[in-house]
């Protein structure tokens, strides 16, 4: 027997009693897909029936209040996808006389309608021979053919689409397509797959090379940080005041101009305070600022402002600082930020 002909068995067998399951209607099936984009199937249910009873067809949505269907809404969070069914809703009315388009490529023209939504409703309502692709497709498919190809990139998406096709069952694609969902919800479980149970583990490559919980694999997304600092150039006759930077930190080791760092942007007003509370400055000295510059690290963007401050004599600055001639500058090893400052002559 072929795995695509067991998966159906099993599903015939273990399918949930699901209401959008019951119905070839696009509307329907389009709703119920938006709602499970964003919430899991017990708390959708409630939501499917209350959209439904309210808004029964996409002329009724369509024509509906914005405010009534964030009223509906409410608890599923992500309002913008309500206000995005809303717009897809109108246009369906609008451009297409209230009749959903009947096919992927007509769908997918759709604004509000992905790939993933074109698929369902397409294969869902029609048969179309489409594959649908969604977390739980991409779990059982990285697990039955061993795919260590990223899920979350541009290129592994294109590979998962290809094998989704490919594993298609071409004489019942809509049953398929439910059939893979279920066995991602109900058996091929993200932490503890319940191999035991599933339909196809005798041609899991995964199973078979003991790798299930690997897979499948998230290319992890940098997240890059905003650091605010404000730089505040020193100078003292000809000498100006720099200070090494501590280790664990960005620039490690490197000398730096002295700088001051908040979780926000400043004002020059906020700055002349502090530096007064700090005694680095009195009442009377000037701050004048010189320029912002954005600098981007792999893991930092540093907005950084920079200050000039004119002396007559030296302040401490509690910060290992120490005091240098102008000239002798070219002898520490500074960040590029602190270079394209020297850079624009300002030191
Ligand atoms: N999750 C997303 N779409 C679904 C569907 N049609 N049935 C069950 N779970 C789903």
């Amino acid at each position: 027997m072929t795995p695509q002909k067991k998966l159906l068995n099993w599903y015939g067998l273990n399918q949930r009693d699901l209401p959008w399951r019951k119905t070839r209607d696009p509307y329907v099936i389009w709703l119920s897909e938006v709602i499970l984009q964003q919430t899991r199937v017990q708390q959708g249910l409630p939501y499917f029936e209350k959209f439904l009873v309210k808004f029964p067809s996409v002329f009724l949505l369509a024509n509906a209040k914005e405010d009534e269907i964030l009223k509906l809404w409410q608890g599923l969070g992500y309002y913008s996808r309500a206000r995005n069914m809303h717009h897809t809703a109108k246009i369906v009315l609008d451009e297409h006389k209230g009749q959903f388009p009947d096919s992927y490529n007509g769908l997918i023209q759709l604004k509000g309608i992905g790939p993933y939504t074109a698929a369902a409703i397409a294969s869902f309502a029609y048969n179309e021979k489409v594959a649908v692709l969604d977390g739980n497709v991409f779990r059982v498919l990285s697990r039955l053919f061993c795919q260590f190809e990223p899920i979350n990139t541009t290129s592994g998406k294109k590979v998962f689409t290809e094998l989704a096709q490919t594993f298609l069952n071409l004489k019942e694609p809509a049953l398929h397509n439910q059939a893979m969902m279920e066995l991602g919800s109900l058996v091929c479980t993200p932490t503890n797959p319940n191999c035991g149970e599933c339909p196809l583990v005798s041609t899991c490559l995964a199973y078979s090379l003991g790798q299930q919980k690997e897979l499948p694999v998230k290319e992890k997304k940098l997240v890059v940080k905003s650091r605010f600092i404000a730089y505040f150039h020193f100078e003292v006759g000809e000498f100006l005041a720099i200070y090494q930077r501590p280790a664990g930190d960005i620039w490690q080791n490197l000398y730096d101009l002295p700088n001051l760092e908040m979780d926000e942007p400043k004002e020059i007003q906020f700055w002349k305070e502090d530096l007064e509370k700090k005694h680095w400055i009195s009442k009377t000295d000037q701050l004048t600022f010189r320029f912002q510059r954005k600098h981007l690290l792999t893991h930092r963007r540093i907005f950084a402002d920079f200050y000039h401050i004119k002396l007559s004599k030296r302040p401490k600055l509690n910060l290992n600082e120490i005091w240098i001639k102008k000239s002798e500058l070219v002898k520490y090893g500074i960040s590029r930020l602190f270079d394209h400052y020297v850079q624009n002559d300002t030191i």
